[in-house]
């Protein structure tokens, strides 16, 4: 879909002529609903028949036009949205997670009635946390409106019109309302642009495009973008890569995004498994299911998308985002199991499952990246195991961290975006498993915890930097039904990253 146009207006709101204008509706400590200025005596009915009452997360369409009262607003629709108690008692986490469903709801509604522009009226937000809650429900909003249909013959009958504007008119609190809109229009786009990367099938998304939506981030922020190609992984011996890409025709690259700001002392490095289509190699997929595996370069579209996001925010910290990319094909060239592969740090590998490769090409983007940029910490985000999601299910990321500090930050800022993590043990009992008679390690560790054991293998790769692995099978699609998250892609911890560099402070670990 195209880029949706955010504006935020000091205007009269009445005079705004577009499709559906949103009107928040609160409830008294009596759970009775806050008759607002605007539909008062059409919601008294409405409250009466119980159709509406401003509970948290109605959400009711009116056409203003019929509407005595509503007809000297210009619009054509209002969606009338419940706000819940209004001074109840929610924590920072509720109240975000409550605008972001509600903007999810507004977005389905006008996606009913094919809406093109949509008008918040964010004065009648009765919020302390008002920035926040506009934030977040810009996020809900944008998040909820998208959909995937390049690939679609366009339907010359019905049309298909998409959400195109969408405006804040606040008189009040014009400055938090305004911060509120741009934190949350970067994020959702963001988001947005992750989800479209991993709709894109794997004959059309490869390597190369990868490093293209970098090159355009790097020409749109003033960033700096590196691509190191095929050629350039030989000469740096990245033998987890090229054995991964060994039986491609695509050649593989290593994406590079440097986010320096003028004046930094501290350094975030976030790396993403970026496996273009993972097809097992010569440890054959099954082929049912085996589509699915297009997706298995969520990790490495978290990371450039989130940079695009950080990039714009200018925070005051470094942010390198790497991602190793390829996909993982049979044939004559391609690795076998028992090859004995060499890594950029001089670890050798024993490839004992050509399809555990997500961890091989992280492997020689972690030693490279902890080696040349020395980071004060690493994150790492990969749709590494199927056992992850015996686990969790698709409703919590694995987190696995050396760190106790790192881990908490980073759950933290999962909790405040409504993308939870789940914390998982790594210890040399796991670690034990990928011992090998032939080289360093092997590269999987058997049926037990294996989402543990491939942490473990990780974690050979970073010394002893601090570090997170998020292990994000489960959640990078099909994640929880929400309002906001659509069926497949769902864009999972772009949003989490961000949050993690707008919070950061100096940190000593
Ligand atoms: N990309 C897969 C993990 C995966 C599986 C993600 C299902 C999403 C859904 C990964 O490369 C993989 O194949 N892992 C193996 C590891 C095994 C061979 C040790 C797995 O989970 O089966
Ligand atoms: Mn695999
Ligand atoms: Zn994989």
């Amino acid at each position: 879909m195209k880029p949706i146009q955010v504006t935020v207006s000091k205007g009269d709101e009445t005079k705004f002529q577009g499709d559906v204008a949103v009107v928040f509706v609160y409830q008294n400590k009596n759970k009775k609903i806050i008759l607002p200025e605007i539909g008062k005596t059409y919601l008294k009915t409405v409250a009466k028949l119980g159709d509406f009452e401003g509970k948290s997360g109605q959400a009711h369409l009116v056409y203003a036009q019929e509407h005595r009262e509503l007809k000297k607003y210009g619009v054509s629709r209002i969606c009338f949205v419940g706000g819940g108690d209004k001074d109840g008692k929610e924590s920072t986490v509720q109240l975000a997670e409550k605008y972001r469903d509600l903007g999810g709801k507004v977005a389905q509604k006008a996606k009913g009635v094919k809406a093109e522009s949509i008008a918040v009226f964010a004065d009648t937000i009765d919020e302390t946390e008002k920035e926040l809650a506009v934030q977040t429900l810009a996020e809900g909003i944008i998040m909820g409106s998208y959909r995937f249909d390049k690939y679609k013959k366009p339907d010359a009958e019905k049309v298909e019109k998409e959400l195109q504007k969408l405006k804040f008119y606040g008189q009040d609190h014009f400055a938090q309302i305004k911060n509120g809109v741009t934190k949350g229009e970067n994020s959702a786009v963001s988001v947005m642009d992750a989800r479209d990367m991993a709709n894109e099938p794997g004959n059309l998304w490869t390597p190369e495009q990868f490093a293209q939506y970098a090159v355009d981030v790097a020409a749109e922020t003033g960033i700096e973008c590196t691509v190191f190609d095929k050629k350039k992984l030989q000469s740096m011996k990245m033998g987890g890569i090229l054995a991964v890409n060994a039986g491609s025709q695509d050649p593989p690259k290593m994406i590079v995004l440097d986010y320096k700001p003028a004046k930094y002392t501290q350094t975030i490095m976030f790396v993403g498994k970026g496996l273009t289509f993972d097809s097992g190699g010569v440890s054959l997929k099954p082929a049912a299911g085996m589509q699915d595996m297009k997706y298995d370069m969520c990790g490495g579209a978290a990371v450039l998308a989130s940079m695009r996001a950080i990039a714009k925010e200018k925070p005051a910290v470094r942010v390198v985002g790497i991602v190793p990319s390829t996909d993982n094909m049979m044939s004559g060239t391609a690795t076998k199991p028992g090859d004995i592969i060499t890594h950029y740090n001089g670890l050798t590998s024993e490839v004992i499952n050509t399809d555990a490769e997500g961890r091989l090409i992280l492997a020689d983007a972690l030693a490279y990246g902890n080696k040349h940029y020395e980071p004060d910490c690493i994150i790492d985000l990969a749709t590494l195991t199927g056992a992850v999601i015996v686990a969790l299910g698709h409703h919590n990321t694995g987190l696995f961290s050396n760190n106790d500090k790192l881990a908490e930050m980073l759950y933290q800022s999962g909790e405040t975006c409504g993308e939870p993590m789940w914390r998982l043990p790594l210890s040399k009992d796991y670690a034990k498993q990928l011992e090998s008679d032939v080289a360093d390690v092997k590269n999987v560790g058997g049926r037990e915890g294996g989402s543990i054991t491939a942490a473990c293998y990780l974690e050979k790769f970073i010394e002893d930097t601090p570090w997170a692995h998020l292990d994000i099978a489960g959640t990078a699609w099909d994640f929880t039904k929400k309002s906001y998250i659509p069926k497949g892609p769902s864009g999972n911890s772009v949003r989490t990253l961000i949050e993690f560099v707008r919070n950061w402070k100096k940190t000593k670990f």
